[in-house]
């Protein structure tokens, strides 16, 4: 069972080491700091009793009510367990709450898996970026409204969500 909390500066190096093991390029602890400070509530791990890290999710705000997803991971050995949709879902719940509309994303246009996961949640692709990654590797940027609302309408008033929205 993962247990998902709000990170902390104690998890920076551990998250950092996830990072470093599970997506293709190198991030400093600075980097996963700099995460931190920029949006506490933005930072979400997931661990086990024992406190060991699972997976994280990493978000920083953009302007305009948007935030990115900058880093996410589960680690390799407890992939395919739900616990990546968990982390996600805490993480759409955390921007729901602080009023944020939209997510994006860069994904590697390579990483189908991770496309897959994010087209499952609600995420569209809408552009492709040439030579995104310093090793030359092309994106797409994706997006998705937090309230899952994929046309862009707005979410019904409060106490009719039931009801239908046509
Ligand atoms: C993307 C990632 C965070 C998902 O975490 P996870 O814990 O494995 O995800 P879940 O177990 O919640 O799976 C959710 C769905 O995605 C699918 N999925 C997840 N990883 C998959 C993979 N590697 N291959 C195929 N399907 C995958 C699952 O089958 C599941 O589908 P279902 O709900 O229809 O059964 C994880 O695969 C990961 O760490 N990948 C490497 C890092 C990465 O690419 N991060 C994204 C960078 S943009």
């Amino acid at each position: 069972m993962a247990i998902l909390r709000q990170a902390n500066e104690r998890d920076v190096e551990a998250v950092c080491a996830l990072m470093n093991s599970s997506l293709d390029q190198m991030f400093s602890p600075l980097v996963v700091g700099f995460f931190l400070d920029q949006w506490p509530t933005g930072q979400i791990v997931a661990e086990d009793v024992f406190g060991n890290l699972l997976g994280a999710i990493c978000g920083s705000k953009l302007d305009s009510g948007r935030v990115t997803i900058s880093l996410f991971a589960v680690d390799v050995a407890f992939r395919g367990r739900g616990i990546g949709t968990e982390l996600f879902e805490a993480f759409r719940r955390r921007c729901m709450m602080e009023g944020i509309g939209v997510m994006q994303l860069e994904v590697r246009s390579t990483n189908t898996a991770a496309m897959r996961f994010y087209e499952s949640q609600g995420f569209v692709r809408i552009a492709h970026l040439d030579d995104f990654y310093t090793d030359g590797g092309d994106a797409y940027r994706m997006s998705a409204f937090v309230s899952r609302c994929r046309t862009g309408r707005p979410l019904p008033p409060r106490g009719e969500e039931g009801k239908g929205f046509s």
